[in-house]
């Protein structure tokens, strides 16, 4: 038999298979408190504004209050036939009070309604989850960097030994990269936040509506201003799932970091019981597997905002049906990348950090051949493309004698620039390099130590 809430011009009900693709209560069932939410902030505004009577505005309200507890308690029977979360609502809603439930969709569109309902949840649960939990994962990187200012550890391009820096210096890359990822956050929260509810259907309504009214109730900045882009916009959702996919990568590039660092043959940091894995064959094995998986997830969450992307590409104003496509991408993305988060900020708060491996590391590789050069164009005056020469040679005769710069004798340097002294030797160790690194931004201990203090005072407050 037909929908009891659009069937009027039916004859016959859907077949199993139309209800199947049709329906979206399995996954939209997670927007119920946004959905009772929009519901009772329209049905105050309808009762404000005389459009339906006080007493059915009150029996509405305390219905969708019993719903909510329903559906909390895990007493509500959701309904394939029902469709979606709105009419599953709806339809409860007149089995508990009667016809005065129908009052409630008066100057109201399940396209309006989903869109409210939506933008709620990205809102409220999405962006805000986001939020916390990359707050958490850049205390946790704070408080690492702040007890390693002074370690030093090889820095690379290419991969390949470049110049020392310290760990500290290195982490808070990190801590600016997820802060940035945090403003786009913000961005997107500014965006989302204004109210399509009221748009109804695609035109608006000729009901007295107060949509002002319905957007201060559910913190929204203001109504949309054109019902045809109210219902027919999911670019909240993209530009979420964009910010999140960033934030993958930008995960994805640290756990790769923490793989390379806590293999054997690195031994920079040893990942903590609580996020590592044996293997059911080598015993000797631990595996970095919750980085392994962080790093992999990106391609989830990715997919996640391609999917919508072409969901939405070439549809024409205002809503199709296309557009309840837009959920499970944005629901799967936020499980995702919420794992990811508090794994991520487990694994970098537990870490041990062997400073001796690092320290050694940063040595190896002639990684104060920079310094080489720059002593030779402070103290020599030298240009600095003949000090690139000249130590390119030194390099090369440490290299002939498996040594490093520092243990090459004043008579071996000499031999390639006679007026080479002494001095030199100051600025060959790895801790006089990055010492010497304080221009703004750079990876001295002193600035390291400066940063932590304006990274808690920027991310943390
Ligand atoms: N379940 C639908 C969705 O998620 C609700 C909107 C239905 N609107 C309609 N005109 N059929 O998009």
């Amino acid at each position: 038999n037909a929908n009891s809430l659009w069937g009027g011009r039916f004859e016959a009900g859907p077949s199993a298979i139309m209800e199947e693709i049709n329906a979206s209560i399995g996954f939209d069932k997670r927007l119920y408190a946004q959905d009772i939410q929009g519901s009772k902030a329209h049905c105050a505004m309808l009762v404000k504004q005389n459009i339906i009577p006080a007493e059915d505005g009150d029996k509405i309200t305390n219905g969708l209050d019993q719903i909510l507890q329903e559906i909390e308690s895990g007493a509500f029977k959701f309904s394939a036939a029902l469709e979606d979360i709105h009419m599953n609502v709806e339809s409860r809603l007149r089995e508990l009070i009667g016809p005065a439930a129908g009052r409630l969709h008066t100057a109201r569109s399940r396209n309006d309604q989903v869109a409210t309902d939506f933008k709620l949840w990205v809102r409220d649960v999405a962006l805000a989850d986001l939020e916390v939990g990359l707050k958490g994962l850049q205390e946790a990187l704070i408080t690492q960097a702040g007890t390693h200012a002074e370690t030093i550890m090889p820095g690379f391009t290419h991969l390949q030994a470049a110049q020392p820096v310290t760990f500290g210096h290195h982490l808070l890359a990190y801590v600016e990269m997820f802060g940035r990822d945090r403003g786009r956050v913000a961005d997107c929260r500014v965006r989302v936040n204004e109210n399509p509810l009221g748009s109804a259907a695609l035109a608006g309504t000729p009901y007295p509506i107060d949509r002002h009214m319905t957007a201060s109730t559910l913190g929204f900045d203001r109504p949309t201003a054109n019902s045809l882009d109210a219902v027919s916009d999911r670019d909240f959702a993209l530009e979420y799932l964009n910010a999140a996919s960033i934030t993958a990568m930008h995960l994805s590039r640290l756990a790769e970091e923490m793989v390379i660092w806590c293999s054997a043959q690195f031994k920079f940091i040893g990942m903590s019981d609580k996020f590592s894995t044996g293997s059911s064959i080598m015993p000797q094995k631990r595996n970095p597997d919750a980085a392994e998986l962080i790093r992999s997830k990106i391609g989830r969450i990715v997919g996640c905002y391609n999917s919508l992307m072409l969901s939405m590409k070439g549809l024409p104003l205002a809503y199709s049906k296309d557009m309840q496509e837009d959920k499970e991408p944005v629901f799967e993305a936020h499980d995702h990348l919420g794992l990811c988060v508090a794994a991520m900020t487990g694994m970098i708060a537990d870490m041990k950090v062997f400073t001796d491996n690092m320290r050694a590391a940063a040595g190896a590789g002639y990684t104060t051949a920079t310094d080489l050069a720059d002593w030779l164009v402070a103290e020599l005056g030298m240009p600095f493309r003949d000090a690139h020469h000249v130590v390119g040679a030194t390099v090369k005769l440490a290299e002939t004698k498996g040594c490093d710069l520092d243990q090459l004798s004043l008579d071996e340097l000499q031999g390639i620039e006679p007026k080479i002294t002494n001095a030199v030797y100051d600025v060959l160790t790895v801790e006089a390099s990055v010492a010497a690194r304080q221009s703004f931004g750079g990876t001295a201990p002193v600035r390291v130590t400066e940063s932590v203090a304006a990274a808690k005072e920027r991310f943390l407050k």
